[in-house]
């Protein structure tokens, strides 16, 4: 059962503040289409996004870095379309904003514009300040997103846990307290040390929603075909499954084949 409090008319990033603010947890799903979406927001979830990671879980490519802006852009419009309630952000995808302010500029308007979304998700830390920087300019709010931050995989090598190691742990503590200073409104940890994502959160004044970061971000995100269980293969450590959809669904699936193979489908009844 949903506990969402019903008074609250939309969710804007204020009210994401104020929740961090009121020490209550904020919860966070992606979405990626219409149907779905619909769901996610009449559930109460209070932010939806439409992750980059429709790459791997939409398209099926290996790594978020082949989706384009026009395909974000496609699952952002589904999405935005399906949303009364919770706030959408969306990721830039890889490309978009890395080269240079005026681009990161330009592919955040085109999100806002054609997607109608509300804010913008974007990777990194110092890197791309200023393109964070200039894309807040315009009036879009923006959410950060450190540690693991799958764009960069490549850089990696490996999608095991980030900043074990002091430098690295230090470095994300300051990108995240830049990220508060220069307006973000808020910053997802990925797959980072429980003790570190508690300090950041500690830290900053604007929401942590993490993903793999342990109990003491202000907020939890997860990719919902993974916490639905579409998926059976993909079984990190941080993952708890709310349904197995890959059993119900492929029994229902069997079971439409075995019934028009066995012409018990459609019957007279289902028929014109
Ligand atoms: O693209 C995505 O789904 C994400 C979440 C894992 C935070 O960035």
């Amino acid at each position: 059962m949903s506990v969402h409090n019903p008074d609250v008319k939309r969710i804007t990033t204020r009210v994401i503040q104020e929740l961090k603010s009121k020490g209550e947890k904020i919860s966070a799903l992606t979405a990626y289409d219409y149907s779905l979406a619909r769901l996610v927001d009449a559930a109460g979830v209070e932010i939806i996004l439409v992750g980059d990671s429709a790459s791997n879980v939409m398209a099926g490519h290996e790594t978020t870095l082949p989706i384009t802006l026009d395909q974000m852009i496609y699952h952002a419009t589904s999405v935005v379309r399906a949303v009364k309630r919770a706030l959408v952000v969306v990721d830039l995808p890889f490309g978009s904003y890395q080269g240079n302010s005026t681009e990161a500029l330009r592919s955040a308007i085109r999100i806002m514009k054609e997607s109608g979304a509300h804010s913008v998700k974007m990777e990194g830390g110092l890197e791309v300040k200023e393109s964070i920087i200039r894309v807040l300019s315009a009036g879009v709010p923006v959410m950060g997103h450190l540690g693991l931050t799958p764009q960069s995989i490549y850089k990696f090598g490996t999608y095991a846990v980030r900043a074990k190691e002091e430098t690295e742990a230090q470095k994300l503590m300051e990108d995240a307290k830049m990220l508060e200073d220069i307006g973000c409104f808020g910053v997802v940890l990925e797959k980072i040390p429980a003790t570190l994502t508690k300090q950041v959160s500690e830290s900053l004044t604007i929401p942590t929603i993490g993903i793999g970061a342990g109990p003491d971000a202000d907020g939890q995100i997860l990719v919902l075909h993974d916490l639905l269980g579409i998926n059976k293969e993909f079984k990190p450590r941080f993952l708890r499954r709310y349904a197995d959809l890959h059993g119900i669904i492929t029994e229902a699936i069997e079971h439409y084949v075995d019934d028009v193979k066995d012409r018990e489908f459609p019957s007279k009844e289902e028929a014109y």
